[in-house]
């Protein structure tokens, strides 16, 4: 039928709003819990082929790239391949080495991008193998790779993604799924990212219904010129795409940096005028990052804090609580805080929230 807002004020509210539903999507049928896998047919590979990639180059722009990113860190934890992300526009110009034991992987919403398509016809060209994760059926991108994932995640109209950008980073545990699972990731692994990933839809609604708090905070926090965003590892794609959000829908300036990159450089910008949206997950680096959030905060800084528990006021002004997943899962659950944290910000100063300025939903000219 005709597809509107469904009640909502705005497509991006909408489509922030789906996401239990379109992550559920992304996910079904494609997790067998007899043998902790993940079934992925139309990847187009056979065992041997799926066993003999020893990289991942993984290509796309804008949140595509920044959830390509979260896909390398997967891939590399989960199945032990050594993987990376790349603007898809930058990667097509550097003239890249197409190697034979590389699986390279588009991402693409629209599946029209034209920098990410010319890549993938370049890669083609010299005879690379490449995967789409693609959201848009029978897309010139779908159409172009060897393979690949469809999202199933239903038209994203609000310029900005959200919904994409999550079945993306779901879509990426499946492969890293299933390639760890024909290679040495094991059976007890498999099985917790297989519960893992099940738990997400009733987290992502947990996360929902903290709209409320994520209102109150952006219309406190939209008032600063800038902000600066951190995260560590896993965290950082998160903060990426958080500021990336930020700027493109309510054009208040953001910088996303490496939590350990602050103290060379950033710093300097760290007083009451820039306030930083730290992502401190309960991982392994948790200490690392309060002592981060620490600095910031001893020079006149103030921080919003998004993690796993809520922190000291010597730490962070205000924390956001999300539930707590698998370590590698939970940037995908990190993300979603940030998309209601920018969707109110830019409500809250009046923006064109579904068509910003100077952007188009897909970039179809070089
Ligand atoms: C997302 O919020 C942006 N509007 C933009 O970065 C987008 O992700 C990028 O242009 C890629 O689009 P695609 O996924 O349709 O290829």
């Amino acid at each position: 039928g005709h597809y509107d807002t469904g009640g909502y004020e705005h497509y991006l509210l909408k489509e922030i709003s789906e996401q239990p539903d379109t992550v559920a999507r992304t996910l079904r049928g494609r997790l067998d819990d007899r043998f902790h896998i993940a079934h992925l047919g139309g990847l187009n590979m056979d065992a041997r082929e799926t066993r003999s990639f020893r990289r991942v180059k993984i290509i796309g722009c804008g949140s595509a790239y920044y959830s390509g990113q979260i896909g390398a860190q997967l891939i590399e934890e989960l199945a032990r391949i050594p993987a990376d992300a790349e603007p898809a526009s930058e990667f097509r110009y550097r003239s890249p080495v197409v190697e034979a034991d590389t699986l390279y992987v588009a991402i693409s919403q629209s599946g029209e991008t034209y920098d990410t398509l010319a890549a993938v016809q370049e890669l083609k060209r010299k005879g690379g193998r490449v995967l789409g994760i693609v959201n848009t059926v029978g897309s010139a991108i779908a159409r172009e790779c060897d393979g690949g994932v469809y999202l199933h995640a239903g038209p994203e109209v609000s310029v900005a993604s959200t919904k994409a950008f999550t079945s993306t980073a779901v879509a990426f545990a499946l492969l890293a799924l299933h390639l760890g699972r024909v290679r040495d990731l094991s059976p007890a692994d498999g099985r917790r990212i297989c519960e893992g990933l099940r738990r997400l839809p009733d987290q992502i609604k947990e996360i929902l219904a903290l709209e409320p708090q994520l209102q109150e905070l952006a219309k406190k926090y939209a008032e600063a010129p800038s902000m600066m965003f951190v995260g560590r590892v896993r965290g950082y794609p998160v903060a990426r795409e958080g500021a990336q959000k930020l700027k493109e829908i309510s054009y208040v300036h953001a910088e996303a940096y490496p939590a350990s990159e602050l103290k060379h450089g950033p710093l300097a910008l760290i007083g009451p005028d820039m306030p930083t949206v730290a992502i401190v997950p309960d991982d392994e680096l948790l200490d690392k990052n309060l002592t981060t959030l620490g600095e910031i905060r001893a020079r006149g800084g103030r921080v919003l804090m998004v993690g796993h528990r809520a922190v000291d006021l010597k730490l962070a002004d205000d924390c956001v609580v999300v539930p707590r997943n698998e370590i590698e899962l939970d940037p995908i659950l990190l993300s979603i805080p940030l998309q209601l944290f920018a969707y109110h910000a830019a409500v809250a100063l009046g923006r064109d929230v579904d068509k910003p300025r100077n952007l188009a939903k897909s970039v179809t000219v070089e």
